[in-house]
């Protein structure tokens, strides 16, 4: 069961309005031949309906924090771990990096040291992705991408997407191999190439990874 050295878990990540979702859609189409199973965080099972009203009703930042690591539980045993055990290859719009890039910018003040919460919590039973592909983009042009959707998230403000722009670049600083950076302002069809190239690569590697 245990296939993650086979290079078969890819994520991707970005702010609010980085084009995650114009992204995905592309590669429905483009990855086709390859039968990946597209999925998502939150909301992948049924617990992402209490994240996505957590998220309206702006409640507490742990209780937030702790729907969003259920729902990624939630996640991994339904959808993930069956997949991945049987060699199918998962895209994930959004994954764990979301959790430690965002919520460490909601839970400052709140928990001492909330990256490192953040990061006990998915210890020992998470599965880390073999390759994250990250949409950077200047948070101006993300903001203005944002501006024509009524009601804001509480995630969708200024000093909320720096931080968190800034968190996941550190993380891409740190795993340079796992992460693999895109230049969110080119044009999408450049983009989803890209990726779509990017993903082949780690799947011809791990089906090299598996014959040896
Ligand atoms: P999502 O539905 O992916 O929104 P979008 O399609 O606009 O990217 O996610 C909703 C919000 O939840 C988004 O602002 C990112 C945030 N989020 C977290 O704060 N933590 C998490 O662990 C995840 C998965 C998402």
């Amino acid at each position: 069961m245990d296939l993650e050295g086979n290079l078969l878990l890819v994520t991707i990540e970005g702010i609010d309005g980085s084009g995650k979702s114009t992204l995905l859609s592309a590669l429905k189409s483009q990855l086709a031949d390859l039968d990946p199973i597209f999925t998502r965080e939150p909301g992948a099972t049924w617990v992402g309906e209490a994240v996505r009203r957590a998220i309206a009703e702006q409640i507490d930042p742990i209780t937030e924090a702790s729907l969003f690591v259920a729902d990624h539980a939630a996640h991994l045993s339904t959808l993930v771990r069956p997949a991945l055990s049987q060699g199918r290859l998962v895209i994930s719009d959004r994954y764990s990096d979301s959790r430690f890039a965002y919520q460490s910018v909601t839970l400052k003040g709140i928990v001492p040291d909330p990256e490192g919460w953040l990061r006990a919590m998915h210890d020992g039973w998470s599965i880390t992705p073999d390759r994250t592909f990250l949409l950077v983009l200047s948070i101006d042009d993300a903001l203005a991408r944002l501006s024509d959707k009524s009601g804001r998230e509480h995630f969708e403000k200024r000093e909320v997407l720096e931080a968190v722009q800034n968190n996941y670049l550190a993380y891409a600083r740190a795993e340079p191999l796992r992460f693999v950076i895109v230049d969110a302002a080119l044009e999408k069809e450049v983009i989803s190439k890209f990726v779509a190239d990017g993903i082949r690569l780690v799947v011809k590697m791990g089906k090299e990874g598996r014959k040896r």
